[in-house]
């Protein structure tokens, strides 16, 4: 079941972050204040899937802020390794970009270091850059261009637009 984040849900999907090491280990204080600290403008939302009442995945989506270029939407989803490979990911994927297309995003980025993020991507039409050896997942980083194709995203692992 997808829901929508709430406070309360803050340890369980800052433990589901943990249950491998990987490049996005936020504390429960951390996925609050991601969500508290979001201008209006960001129209920020984050999603939780449960299965059994376990906590299995976790999904965040906003509008980028920091930018002068307009409807940039900044996406990323999480299952946890047991789950994977259920159409988790893809059901929180849909409530990402369901979000971002109706708040007005015209281009979504995302960032990825699994097979399964990359297929989930590139079957959506993301675009990914270089690809560096380096890096703590699996299949190493990717690095990223931003939307316009011009930009790469340095520290990040992954991100593709389109
Ligand atoms: C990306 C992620 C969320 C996918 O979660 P998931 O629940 O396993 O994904 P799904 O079961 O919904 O599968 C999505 C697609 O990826 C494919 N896929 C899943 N795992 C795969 C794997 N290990 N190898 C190849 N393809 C895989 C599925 O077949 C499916 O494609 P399909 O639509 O053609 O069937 C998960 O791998 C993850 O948490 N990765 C780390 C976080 C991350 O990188 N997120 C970025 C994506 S926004």
């Amino acid at each position: 079941m997808i829901r929508d984040f709430e406070t309360a849900d803050a340890e369980a999907v800052s433990a589901a972050l943990h249950e491998e090491e990987l490049p996005h280990p936020v504390t429960p204080p951390g996925v609050l204040h991601w969500r508290d600290a979001q201008p209006e403008r960001a129209r920020a939302r984050m999603w939780v899937a449960e299965d059994e009442g376990r906590m299995v995945g976790w999904a965040e989506a906003r509008l980028r802020w920091t930018t002068k270029a307009a409807g940039i939407g900044d996406l990323w989803a999480y299952v946890v390794p047991a789950a994977r490979g259920r159409e988790i990911g893809q059901g929180l994927y849909e409530e990402t970009e369901r979000h971002l297309r109706a708040v007005g995003a015209l281009v979504l980025e995302s960032w990825t270091y699994t097979r399964g993020g990359e297929r989930l991507l590139a079957l959506r039409g993301f675009r990914a850059g270089t690809r560096l050896t380096a890096g703590p997942g699996p299949h190493g980083h990717v690095d990223a261009r931003g939307p316009r194709g011009q930009e790469r995203s340095g520290g990040l692992p992954c991100r593709a637009a389109r």
